[in-house]
């Protein structure tokens, strides 16, 4: 979605917003351009292409300056076209003295649009963003910062902003409010991104502003202004070397790249873990998980399917009540509030709205234990909740999520296993049993991975269909409705995830000889039962591929394609039942042509509603 860079520096600052905004493109984007302040004006690049053309058009134009913001757009409002793309300008395009660049969504846009004309302001974009631009010009005394301080009064919505001025060309100004912004300090200037990864390398230490704050970024110093008005000192971090993530070494995506890295992930994610311990969700969850007496799990997509997952584990091995919902459902519905429920929010970025609108619903109702598990430490949902668990997948660049998601449930499952233990529901030996098999994932992972020759095989065959159904039960029905969902993100291909059972209740009239059917058949208890599911499709001239457990006895015959995995890995099979899943959707994908990495209308940090 929307990222931001910006830049005050000694030294030609055109690459570092380049170079951030391809940092950025992995979050999705339609449109991206940037203002560089040059010889006393400030000009302007922008493209409805890739960072790559952008990057050709600044040379071309020979951009160049020591001020400038840059942006990456996806379209809220107005579609995208150059004219809708940030930066925009204030008054006007050839005369310009202010520009910003905008992530988020003002609401009361129209009331100070009307505003702003009666003033004889002329607008050139359809979007909300360009009235902060006017706005803040007519606000405007000779103090940038006075003036942005000022025009965030009157903004309703969501918004990170960045300004500079014509006038005063060592001056960035940074705002926000529930949209991430950062100040990144670094040795030759300072700098304002929407995300770390943005950062110039040469970038060591960050300041995460706050909700309500102004940033006054100058080329030494850098001065925060409260809400309130008040200076403020936003404690400075280091950052984590995370360049490596971006680079894609020998692979043709990243999503590829992210799939053959979770075993690494596993394993970084499990590192320093020798037993089970409520602290492992923070210095202080034993205080809070040992009074609970169910527990609400919200998240959005892929992340929901995780939560689904959780629900059988934690349910089974920890004897709790589970309620999983979409986050963009629970945060405006009623909901019987009761303090000892834990909250678990699970997202990848830590920064998607309707999850942040979640957890603060629940904690308006007087739900304030909050457990974030997420794959970005210092996320908003990490700093708002009060106990988290930072899965260690490593940056992910996808937009589809893999290596997040797999990490996410082995977070969860640790969390089932130290509620299991603080209810006394579980004995030593079963939780050094599940340990020891944690342990071994990373191995059975590459097991699975081996099996890709075999998906590319069938991908050949899957890739020109239009319509598929996966089929799951128990805790494998979260992983079907994870294989659909993956096959629609990337492949474009309309996929159904349905718990198998179901099937004869409806989407049976759908099967057909066209209607390729993915069944996820590990060998537990469900298994006959899943049987007789496959059954009915075959009876209806049903083409069924059969993700299935050495052991398990489906075997290819007429109709019915088998992958068989090793060996039934028990309760965490899911996680291992995922991996071809993800791979089909990346071959199906691949062999239709799609941008897997960054599919269409989809961005990867979803920070609006
Ligand atoms: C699926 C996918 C999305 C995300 C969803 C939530 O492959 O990537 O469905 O899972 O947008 O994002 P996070 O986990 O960042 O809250």
């Amino acid at each position: 979605m929307c990222g931001i860079i910006g830049a005050v520096s000694h030294n030609d600052i055109a690459e570092d917003l380049l170079v951030g905004l391809e940092r950025l493109e992995y979050r999705g984007y339609d449109s991206c351009g940037v203002v560089l302040l040059q010889r006393g004006n400030l000009s302007r690049a922008r493209t409805v292409k890739r960072v790559a053309q952008l990057r050709l058009e600044v040379a071309e134009l020979q951009l160049g300056g020591r001020l400038g913001i840059a942006h990456t757009r996806w379209a809220t409002h107005g579609a995208p076209v150059t004219a809708n793309a940030h930066p925009h300008m204030s008054p006007g395009d050839d005369d310009a003295r202010i520009s910003i660049a905008h992530n988020g969504i003002i609401e009361n846009h129209d009331q100070l649009r009307s505003i702003l004309k009666k003033k004889g302001y002329v607008f050139k974009s359809e979007t909300d963003s360009e009235i902060i631009a006017h706005l803040v010009d007519s606000l405007y005394d000779g103090d940038l910062t006075d003036a942005v301080s000022q025009a965030v009064t009157e903004l309703r919505g969501s918004f990170a902003i960045a300004v500079v001025c014509r006038e005063e060309p060592h001056r960035l100004v940074g705002a926000k409010h529930g949209m991430p912004l950062i100040i990144g300090i670094g040795a030759d200037g300072n700098y304002l991104a929407s995300d770390v990864a943005a950062m110039p390398v040469g970038v060591r230490q960050v300041v995460y502003l706050e909700d309500g704050d102004v940033a006054d970024v100058q080329l030494r110093e850098h001065l925060v202004t409260s809400a309130d008005g008040r200076r403020v000192g936003r404690d400075v971090r280091p950052v984590d070397g995370n360049s490596a993530a971006v680079v894609l070494g020998p692979h043709r995506y990243y999503m590829e790249k992210e799939i053959f890295e979770q075993p690494r992930a596993v394993s970084d994610t499990l590192q320093g873990i020798d037993g089970i311990t409520p602290e492992l969700f923070g210095d202080h969850a034993w205080r809070a998980m040992k009074q609970v007496s169910s527990v609400l799990v919200v998240a959005c997509g892929g992340s929901y399917h995780a939560a689904l997952t959780a629900k059988y584990w934690i349910e089974s091995i920890a004897r709790l009540p589970v309620h999983v919902e979409v986050a963009s459902e629970f945060r405006y519905r009623d909901w019987c509030a009761d303090d000892n429920t834990l909250v678990v929010a699970v997202s990848q970025s830590g920064e998607t709205a309707d999850v942040l609108g979640a957890i603060h619903r629940a904690k308006s109702i007087g739900m304030t234990h909050v457990l974030a598990i997420c794959n970005v430490a210092t996320s908003t949902l990490v700093r708002e909740a009060s106990m988290s668990f930072i899965t260690r997948a490593g940056i992910e660049i996808g937009v589809a999520s893999t290596k997040a998601f797999t990490t996410q449930l082995v977070a969860l499952f640790l969390l089932a296993l130290t509620l299991a233990q603080i209810r006394g529901v579980i004995d030593d030996e079963a939780e050094g049993r599940h340990l020891t098999s944690l342990r071994h994932l990373p191995d059975a992972m590459n097991k699975v991975l081996e099996l890709e020759p075999k998906i590319v095989e069938w991908s050949k065959h899957l890739a020109s269909r239009e319509n598929m159904l996966f089929l799951g039960r128990g805790v494998h029905f979260p992983i079907a409705l994870e294989g659909a969902l993956k096959m629609k993100e990337i492949a474009y291909i309309h996929a159904e995830g349905y718990a198998a059972g179901e099937l004869k209740h409806g989407p049976l009239a759908l099967v057909s000889k066209e209607m390729p059917v993915i069944a996820v058949a590990p060998n537990d208890f469900l298994l006959e039962k899943l049987k007789s599911n496959m059954h009915e499709v075959s009876a209806r001239s049903g083409r069924l591929f059969v993700f299935a457990d050495h052991g398990c006895g489906v075997v290819r015959s007429d109709g019915v394609d088998v992958i068989q995995l090793h060996e039934n890995y028990g309760p965490l099979s899911p996680i291992l039942h995922t991996i071809p899943m993800q791979l089909l959707a990346l071959h199906c994908a691949q062999a239709r042509g799609t941008d897997v990495d960054k599919p269409r209308n989809l961005a990867k940090s979803v920070t609006v509603e």
